[in-house]
């Protein structure tokens, strides 16, 4: 199949890359960081999360580094919200997006946000009616839709259920993530093509984890089934705090230089994103988790 013309790439690393950091990150680093991706040219950022601070406490800043990063009109700046403080919290932040974010397995649920995905479909209701009624975009998220480090595999049907509810709740998106990172081109495309069944495909996305090094091809398989948006993180941030060795997303960089490659327009800068890759990674200390990223950089460097 023919590949699309143009892919929307939601930049997840200042909230998914950076959730899991133990040192804390001062909320400067996190404005630069924004700001630097902004510059770069994405039009959807996920920038904070308003979640309990006792179970993620990085992302204990939220609400100072929305009020204090420099917003471009027309850019979307998302935010997690479990529950109505968190949508509350993220009206005060004026939020452009909130996402609900449940999961395909209830292990995984009950780890992630304690409770089970009936009782996570009903939390987010109100959340997602407020978000209506104040007209926020809502964005859902369903966590272990290939696999779950607690119950192991996970069908495309739990999948497909899990879409039908947030659909019904009214979500503008819904992401189908890979949390651990297990996935494999031939398993996404069935599952993207079942979840296709239950809601339009040109809103579905895909959050690809790059555990095992499969992400650039489920990204690929998953363009060749119709999907045209994906979330990655810069420098390869990130990890999840509940799903035990899980490493960071798909890095931003490198999914940037396939499109390219591959002549699908995405409006962005690599060469900017290399930079707040270099940016972040240099503030944390280690070299950025990111191939291309490295060796655009390297080749610079001469
Ligand atoms: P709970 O303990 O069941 O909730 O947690 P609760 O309502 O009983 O509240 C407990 C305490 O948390 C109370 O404080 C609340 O005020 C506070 P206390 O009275 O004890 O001092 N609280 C909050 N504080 C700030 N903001 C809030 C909030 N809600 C409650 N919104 C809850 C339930 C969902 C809150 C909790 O489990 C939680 O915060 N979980 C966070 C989970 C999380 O952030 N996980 C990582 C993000 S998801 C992800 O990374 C996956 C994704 O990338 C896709 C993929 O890759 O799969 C999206
Ligand atoms: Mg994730």
């Amino acid at each position: 199949m023919t590949l699309p013309s143009k892919a929307k790439i939601v930049e997840v690393g200042p909230r998914d890359g950076l959730q899991n950091e133990k040192e804390t990150i001062s909320a400067d680093v996190k404005v630069e960081l924004v700001d630097r991706l902004t510059d770069a040219g994405f039009v959807n950022i996920e920038a904070a999360s308003f979640v309990s601070p006792k179970w993620v406490p990085q992302m204990a800043t939220s609400a100072e580094v929305m009020a204090r990063i420099t917003r471009k009109p027309g850019v979307i700046y998302s935010v997690l919200t479990p529950n109505m403080k968190g949508f509350e919290a993220a009206l005060a932040a004026k939020a452009d997006e909130v996402v609900i974010f449940g999961a395909a397995s209830e292990a995984f649920s009950q780890k992630n946000i304690n409770c089970s995905i009936a009782e996570s479909i009903e939390r987010f209701r109100e959340v997602a009616e407020a978000a209506k009624q104040n007209k926020v975009r809502l964005r859902g998220s369903i966590s272990c839709s290939f696999g779950c480090p607690y119950q192991g595999d996970v069908s495309p049907e739990s999948v497909a259920d899990v879409v039908r509810r947030l659909r019904e709740l009214g979500c503008d998106e819904i992401d189908i993530a890979d949390t651990i990172g297990v996935g494999t081109p031939r398993k996404v495309q069935a599952v993207m093509e079942r979840a296709a069944k239950e809601f339009p495909i040109e809103r579905l996305s895909g959050h690809f984890h790059d555990t095992y090094g499969q992400a650039l091809a489920n990204i690929y398989a998953s363009m060749e089934v119709g999907i045209a948006i994906f979330h990655s993180s810069v420098a390869g941030l990130g990890g999840c705090p509940y799903a035990k060795g899980a490493t960071g997303n798909v890095s931003t960089e490198d999914v940037l230089y396939m499109m390219n490659g591959l002549g699908v327009d995405t409006g962005i800068d690599l060469d900017k994103v290399v930079d707040a890759g270099q940016f972040i990674s240099q503030h944390l200390g280690r070299k950025a988790v990111s191939r291309a990223g490295n060796a655009i950089a390297a080749k610079r460097a001469g």
